[in-house]
């Protein structure tokens, strides 16, 4: 009798133990999305990414007082603000310098941004622009 009352409490301790470490052990690692699969030092193929000072850079080469701080606000309202109310962030390559500055002539009226904010949103598209055809020299 009493050999049976310990081996369930040693079953039960058993079931408790394992139960407590599936609880603390750590969750399966999210799978990463499939299309990622290029080296993380690579850039996203539509251009959207927070700018660096390599944007930075290259948009001063044009634009003197251009600022880090305006390229992520244009970074920001292009991918996560005002510019995404009807349709998803566009690939910024995919346009040329004149096409954009028309594009923004339109959209900006449409999504009710200032100047400000729209000369951001220029300078964030011409920076990334500017840096991929760096690259490409
Ligand atoms: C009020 C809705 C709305 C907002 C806000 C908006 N768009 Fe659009 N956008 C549209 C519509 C609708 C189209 C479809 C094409 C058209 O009507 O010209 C479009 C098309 C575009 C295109 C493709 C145009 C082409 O000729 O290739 C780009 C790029 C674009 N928008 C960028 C932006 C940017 C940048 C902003 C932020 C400044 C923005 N959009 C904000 C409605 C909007």
């Amino acid at each position: 009798m009493k050999t049976r009352i310990l081996l369930s409490i040693t079953a039960l301790a058993g079931m408790m133990a394992c139960h407590t470490s599936k609880k603390t052990g750590s969750a399966p690692a999210p799978t990463p999305a499939v299309s990622d699969t290029k080296p993380l030092v690579s850039r996203p193929a539509n251009g959207i990414y927070p700018p660096g000072q390599e944007e930075l850079a290259a948009i001063q080469a044009r634009f003197r007082d251009a600022s880090l701080d305006q390229l992520k606000k244009g970074h920001m309202i292009y991918s996560l603000g005002a510019c995404i109310q009807c349709h998803k962030a566009m690939n910024i390559y995919q346009r040329s310098e004149a096409q954009w500055a028309g594009i923004l002539e339109d959209m900006a009226q449409r999504a009710g941004i200032t100047a400000e904010q729209k000369d951001a949103v220029y300078k964030y598209i011409l920076a990334v622009k500017a840096v991929k055809a760096g690259e490409s020299k």
